[in-house]
C-alpha cells in the first residue's frame, strides 16, 4: 500500500515561467486545502527556444533538488515543453508520482466538427515525436495543424505583470494557424503551452470569435485529485513561488497577480 504523506507535504508545479498557472487555478478548483509550492524557472525561460538536451538537463536537474528539499506529496509539470520532452526521464529519476502535461490532442479530436484542428506551441514543443504519437493515436482521419508561438509566451509574461502588449502578437499566432492550406477550417485550437490559456481572451479576438479553444489544465487537475484526494492535507505555512535567477525585481512585479493564485509567500531558488 502506498505511504500516506505528511499533511503538509506540498503539491510542487514546475514551469519556465508563470504559465503553469493556469493549471495551478484548476488544480485549487478541485483541491482548495492541498499545500502548494509554485515554482517558475525564469532563470531558463523560454525553454521553447532551448534543445531536447538542454530542456531535458535543466528540468531533471531542478526537479531532483526541489524534490529533496520540499519533499513534495507529487510534482505536477505544468509546462508541455518540458513534459513533452522529459517527463519519461523525470519519472525514472524521481520516487514521488510525477504528473505531466501534454498537449490537449484527444480532447481536441472529439470536439471538432470540421475535423481540422490548430495546435499553438512553442518551437520545441511542436516538433516532438510524442506530438506525433499524440496525433497518430487520437486524430486520425483528421487534420491538425501546428503553429509555434514564441510570441505569445512572453505576451502572457507581461500580461501578468500588467505590460501592455501590442495585439499584432495574437493576430500573428492566429494568421500562422489560418494562413495554412486548410487553416480557415479550423474550428478547435489547442493551446499546448500552459501560459496560452493566460491570454485566451486576446487570443479568442484574434480568432474572431471561430474558434473553440482546449488546454490540459482541467484534465491534469482530474489526474491530480485521483492521486491525491484521499489524502490528509494541512496548510502551515502560506503557500509558495519561488523564482530561479536573480531577478528579484520580476518576482515583485509579478507578486499581486500571484497573491491572486493563493501564492502569498515569494522566495529565489
Ligand atoms: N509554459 C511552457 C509550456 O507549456 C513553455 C514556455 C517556454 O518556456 O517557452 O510549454
Amino acid at each position: 500500500m502506498a505511504e500516506v504523506p505528511n499533511a503538509s507535504a506540498p503539491l510542487l508545479l514546475f514551469d519556465s515561467g508563470v504559465g503553469g498557472l493556469s493549471v495551478l487555478s484548476e488544480i485549487r478548483a478541485l483541491l482548495p486545502d492541498a499545500p502548494v509550492i509554485y515554482v517558475a524557472d525564469h532563470a531558463g525561460l523560454p525553454y521553447g527556444e532551448k534543445t531536447e538536451a538542454e530542456i531535458a538537463a535543466r528540468v531533471c536537474g531542478l526537479l531532483g533538488r526541489l524534490s529533496e528539499r520540499y519533499q513534495p506529496r507529487l510534482v505536477c509539470i505544468a509546462c508541455n515543453t518540458a513534459s513533452t520532452i522529459a517527463l519519461a526521464m523525470v519519472r525514472d529519476v524521481l520516487e514521488v508520482p510525477i504528473v505531466g502535461t501534454v498537449p490537449a490532442i484527444k480532447p481536441a479530436a472529439e470536439m471538432t466538427r470540421t475535423g481540422v484542428i490548430g495546435l499553438l506551441g512553442t518551437a520545441a514543443t511542436v516538433r516532438q515525436p510524442y506530438v506525433d504519437r499524440l496525433e497518430a493515436e487520437f486524430a486520425q482521419g483528421k487534420s491538425l495543424l501546428r503553429h509555434a508561438a514564441p510570441e505569445l509566451v512572453a505576451a502572457a509574461e507581461a500580461k501578468l505583470k500588467g505590460q501592455h502588449i501590442d495585439p499584432d502578437v495574437f493576430a500573428r499566432a492566429a494568421a500562422g494557424l489560418t494562413g495554412q492550406p486548410g487553416g480557415q477550417d479550423i474550428d478547435t485550437v489547442v493551446l499546448a503551452c500552459t501560459h496560452f490559456p493566460l491570454v485566451e481572451q486576446e487570443l479568442d479576438k484574434a480568432f474572431g470569435g471561430k474558434v473553440r479553444f482546449v488546454h490540459g489544465g482541467s484534465g491534469i487537475a482530474r489526474r491530480v485529485k485521483v492521486l491525491v484526494g484521499d489524502q490528509p492535507f494541512e496548510r502551515k505555512e502560506p503557500d509558495m513561488a519561488l523564482f530561479t535567477g536573480r531577478d528579484e525585481g520580476v518576482a515583485r512585479e509579478l507578486a499581486s497577480r500571484l497573491a491572486d493564485f493563493g501564492l502569498s509567500q515569494i522566495a529565489m531558488l
